[in-house]
């Protein structure tokens, strides 16, 4: 047995033990997914994020201990003591949910934070330029921070900010059509000595050279998320720009130079679903060749959320992975959102943040998600908390559900992601594991190539 993959050092260290039980029985741990492929037999520890690559006789003895538990003799004289001593392999009568607990509240004890917020995430405008036939803000109130407000925003995240450097994430809506706003706040808080980043995420239809090279050194703008939509005609044809001749794919290319030319990070989301997948291989190709030299730029595949929904989710999950394979082929860097989910979480989003992330909407409404859920704002910049209870509510830690304890990728998740999220769909765990499937298949091909 080899470790191929470190996993979490710190969660390594918390659940690993230095001999096992002799009079135990041992099962395998329901945080461990097996992968076999061409002579190579992989497990995954979910918990620990750890890899751990096996003989084909220790295989063997494995798959007889996933039938039924044995004593520690059998782990002994099959190599599996040290798999036992990771928690690959964990006494019969242990409960995961409740190792999983335990993990987390001891990592929230050692990363105990700061006192202050750390990152606002706040929509200028819920006006956009563009009317894409997806958007999920579709029928969200258009309003744009008002000059009154914007000096409120400067007030309050003077008063509730931590003493390092916070971040200012800037959504929207399309956030451009404010830039003058974001200038203005920035300003203010330099002036005011608040030390600050930002990041964004925008269409970049309405980007300008001079615009960009504010973004650099005035917003302090460190990553950019730009949404595409494949080929020039899906995008014309999914943006609907209100000025499509000023606002098209030509223009958002440019702009994506812009940026990269400042040296600032972009990643590009490349939305898509059933009717336009087809098309996408040769949008990947043709990014590939724009951005050749540039490493700042890096994509990733997002799927719409209409399609979460749909029994054809998975089908079209599949194609994303093999598309994630060719961008490895062709060497367009990935961006991907879900590469921190290859590790222990304790948070799953800013929504179960609380104490470090907050939403501030065009109005100064507080919410602790950027989609803005219906009736959850519980206060605002001008009056602070007027909702406890909703507070409180959002705040608590939500309880395992019974479907998760059971479920082996649940230190992905967080027990918010089933029970507070509202971009939780129902196939997540036959989506978890497809993404599993093609990340060991990946490490799989590094070693068979080595
Ligand atoms: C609402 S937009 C606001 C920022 C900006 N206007 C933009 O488009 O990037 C935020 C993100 O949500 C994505 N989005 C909008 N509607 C969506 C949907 N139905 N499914 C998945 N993502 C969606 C957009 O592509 C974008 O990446
Ligand atoms: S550009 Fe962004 S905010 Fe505007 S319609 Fe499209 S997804 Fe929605
Ligand atoms: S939300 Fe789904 S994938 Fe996540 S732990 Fe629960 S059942 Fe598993």
């Amino acid at each position: 047995m080899k470790i191929i993959k470190k996993g979490d050092k710190k969660v390594v260290g918390i659940i690993s033990k230095k001999k096992i039980l002799q009079d135990a029985l041992y099962r395998v741990s329901g945080f461990v997914y097996p992968f076999a492929e061409k002579g190579v037999y992989l497990l995954r520890n979910t918990l620990s994020g750890q890899v751990a690559s096996l003989t084909e006789k220790e295989w063997d003895a494995f798959q007889r201990l996933t039938a039924e538990p044995k004593d520690s003799s059998f782990l002994e004289e099959n190599g599996l003591t040290e798999l036992a001593c990771l928690c690959f392999i964990v006494e019969s009568d242990h409960s995961e949910a409740e190792q999983y607990r335990q993990v987390s509240d001891i990592l929230n004890i050692m990363l105990s934070k700061k006192p202050g917020l750390k990152t606002y995430t706040i929509l200028p405008t819920t006006c956009c330029n563009a009317r894409c036939v997806y958007c999920y803000e579709e029928s969200i109130r258009q309003v744009t921070m008002s000059k009154e407000t914007a000096d409120r925003l400067i007030d309050y995240i003077c008063e509730t900010r931590c003493e390092d450097e916070i971040t200012l994430s800037w959504f929207g809506g399309e956030p451009l059509l404010a830039h003058k706003t974001i200038s203005y706040v920035c300003q203010m808080l330099k002036d005011r000595d608040v030390p600050f980043r930002s990041k964004m995420v925008t269409n970049a239809s309405l980007l300008t050279k001079e615009v960009a090279h504010t973004a650099k050194e005035l917003w302090n703008l460190k990553k950019v998320q730009v949404s595409l939509d494949g080929m020039p005609s899906d995008y014309e044809e999914r943006k609907r720009y209100r000025q499509p001749e000023k606002h098209n794919h030509e223009t958002v290319i440019r702009s994506i130079h812009y940026l990269a030319d400042e040296g600032i990070n972009i990643n590009l989301r490349i939305n898509f679903d059933r009717n336009n997948i087809s098309g996408i291989k040769e949008y990947l190709a043709f990014l590939r060749k724009e951005f050749a030299d540039n490493e700042n730029v890096s994509a990733y595949l997002g799927i719409l959320f209409q399609e979460k929904h749909t029994d054809q989710y998975l089908e079209l999950y599949r194609k994303v992975f093999e598309l994630s394979r060719y961008m490895r082929e062709i060497g367009l860097p990935q961006g991907s959102k879900d590469k921190k989910q290859a590790g222990f979480k304790i948070n799953y989003c800013m929504a179960d943040s609380m104490d470090s992330s907050i939403v501030i909407d065009p109005q100064g409404k507080l919410y602790n998600c950027e989609h803005l859920p219906e009736n959850r704002t519980w206060g605002s910049i001008f009056d602070g908390c007027t909702d406890t209870e909703l507070y409180e509510n959002l705040k608590q830690p939500a309880d395992i559900d019974e479907k998760c304890r059971e479920c082996t990728f649940l230190p992905y998740c967080t027990p918010f992601y089933k029970n507070g999220c509202p971009g939780w769909f129902e196939h997540c765990r036959d989506y978890m594991e497809i993404k599993t499937f093609y990340a060991l298949g990946n490490i799989a091909s590094t070693i068979k190539t080595q």
